[in-house]
């Protein structure tokens, strides 16, 4: 299920310019990062693959769009720390950010949660944080889309502002959290070269174009979500199809159908710079009935 897309983009690492390009002794990093996580579902879910993933990749970093952790919408302060002591380093966010009240001074404390940086600067939280292990510094940006999502500046101008307070780390990562496939692969290309990794989030299904870019940086258009695949998009499908059906208003629930984790394992051995995206695209441990 998963593929190694490290294509020719590899190489043109040596390209590399800027300053984190001048240390010659970096570490190998391994960066997971995993999609919109929804509802109790999808937090079971990731806690069960991350301990295999765990095993596996051993991850230096994890990284986790929480947006739908808290009943399919918003996240509570309760669900993030549960993240955190997991081991994710650190949670983005999205279009729902703020549909629980109670993460609101949450958002504005010193925990590793972003929401997306192009946000208005009054609304509550920030964009940006880094965490580190072990001397390596991760930067972590939360982008929204302009177009079918409600976000009040432009991604494209607001990401300047963001990488502007990530001078010192060793690598970038940044999640678009976008309805438009154009938003994102604009984004990708925009900042080839510049940050680590570009990934999408937003639309909970993932898409087959994970690659290196020519400059360096990781990207895929959406990874996917930590959710019921036997839904839609995390509703339960016979109400979804209801509400398309009947065109008239329907209470959705989450659905349990079919649990699964969808992400990206990202390995860099050079500052800013991606040498391979793997997708990852595996069922809940305990549902899958080939037993893997
Ligand atoms: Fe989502
Ligand atoms: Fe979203």
């Amino acid at each position: 299920m998963a593929e190694d897309q490290a294509a020719a983009g590899g190489s043109a690492a040596s390209a590399a310019d800027g300053p984190a390009s001048e240390s010659s002794s970096h570490r190998d990093v391994t960066i997971l990062f995993v999609g919109d996580v929804v509802g109790g579902i999808g937090r079971r879910t990731l806690l069960e693959c991350l301990t295999v993933l765990r095993e596996r990749h051993a991850p230096t970093f994890v990284v986790v769009n929480g947006e739908n952790a808290a009943g399919g919408l918003g996240i509570t302060p309760k669900i993030a720390e549960e993240m955190f002591a997991n081991g994710v380093d650190a949670i983005t966010l999205g279009n729902h950010t703020y549909h629980r009240r109670e993460i609101y001074p949450y958002l504005d404390s010193e925990k590793p949660i972003v929401r997306p940086a192009n946000f208005l600067r009054n609304q509550p939280g920030r964009g940006v944080c880094v965490v580190e292990h072990g001397g390596v510094h991760l930067g972590v940006v939360n982008l929204s889309g302009n177009l079918y999502v409600r976000a009040g500046r432009s991604a494209f101008t607001e990401i300047e502002v963001a990488l502007g307070e990530l001078k010192d780390v060793d690598h970038i990562l940044v999640d678009v959290h976008a309805e438009a496939t154009s938003e994102k692969v604009a984004m990708g290309w925009h900042l080839d070269g510049r940050v680590t990794a570009v990934v999408g989030t937003h639309t909970h299904v993932p898409t087959a174009d994970g690659r290196v870019l020519p400059g360096g940086t990781a990207y895929i258009t959406d990874v996917g979500m930590t959710g019921p695949r036997g839904g839609v998009i995390g509703v339960k499908r016979e109400q979804a199809i209801e509400s398309l059906l009947t065109q008239m208003p329907v209470r959705f629930e989450t659905s349990e159908d079919d649990p699964w984790l969808m992400g990206v394992l990202i390995k860099c051995s050079q500052p800013m710079r991606a040498d391979s995206i793997e997708q990852v695209l595996m069922p809940r441990p305990a549902q899958d009935p080939r037993g893997r």
